[in-house]
């Protein structure tokens, strides 16, 4: 496979070009997607997360795929310590500038710069649907590894029956280059749990902003 330089580390192309498309689009991606745009039961899925977190103090979350860092800094708001982390650097740049009390970082969720069993949470919002689903276990696995034994993770993300789309264009028209991959939720939860996280609590919801694509939160925990 072709692969091109993300940061530091070496990854296969589809990483390019998804923080290609997100830096394309990211000013836009601000207007159009603030945190208030989550449904009621969106935000009551991120609340639930944090208040377990924090009733359990294992460590810091960890905001992966975190854009413009609005649900970074939701998060801070109910009191957790959170850092955000994105493939796009006009991302980051943007968190940056709207929540500058906050760290972020430029990195890749599949090889995240994280040690061993630190987080006491992990956050991937809307942010994993451009992985090919033959990399999701390891991708999962790396959430698990840096979980704290006991430590949590939210995972939000479309629901469809194996769709793999390759759209032109995003957010306003910009051009994109990324995949996007929409699996059914049995298969997520599968993968999940296939990866060493026990689910505690699914939710499925119709698409807040009105289209046609469900929307699904899984909770899950590292045992120990
Ligand atoms: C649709 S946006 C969602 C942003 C934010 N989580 C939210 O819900 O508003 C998807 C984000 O995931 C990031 N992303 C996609 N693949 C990633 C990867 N492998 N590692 C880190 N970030 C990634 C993109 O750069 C983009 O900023």
């Amino acid at each position: 496979m072709a692969a091109a330089s993300v940061g530091s580390v070496t990854e296969p192309a589809f990483l390019a070009a998804v923080s290609t498309s997100y830096d394309t689009v990211a000013d836009t991606y601000v207007e159009r997607f603030p945190p208030s745009r989550l449904g009621p039961l969106g935000r009551a899925m991120l609340r639930a997360f944090a208040e377990i977190v924090l009733a359990e103090s294992k460590g810091p979350v960890a905001d992966v795929g975190c854009g413009p860092g609005g649900l970074t800094a939701e998060l801070a708001g109910h009191g957790l310590e959170v850092s955000g982390i994105d493939l796009s650097p006009r991302m980051i740049e943007l968190a940056r500038a709207a929540h500058p009390e906050l760290p972020f970082s430029v990195g890749s969720m599949t090889a995240l710069d994280l040690p061993d069993g630190g987080l006491g949470g992990l956050l991937a919002h809307y942010s994993t649907h451009h992985l090919p689903p033959e990399r999701l276990p390891a991708v999962f696995a790396e959430f698990c590894r840096t979980l704290a034994p006991g430590g949590h993770l939210l995972l939000g993300t479309h629901l469809g029956q194996d769709e793999h789309l390759r759209p032109t264009s995003g957010y306003g028209g910009h051009p994109v280059s990324y995949d996007w991959y929409q699996l059914p939720g049995e298969r997520i939860a599968a993968l999940i749990e296939g990866a060493g996280l026990t689910i505690t609590a699914r939710l499925d919801e119709p698409n807040p902003n009105g289209a046609g694509r469900s929307f699904a939160y899984f909770l899950a925990r590292r045992p120990g």
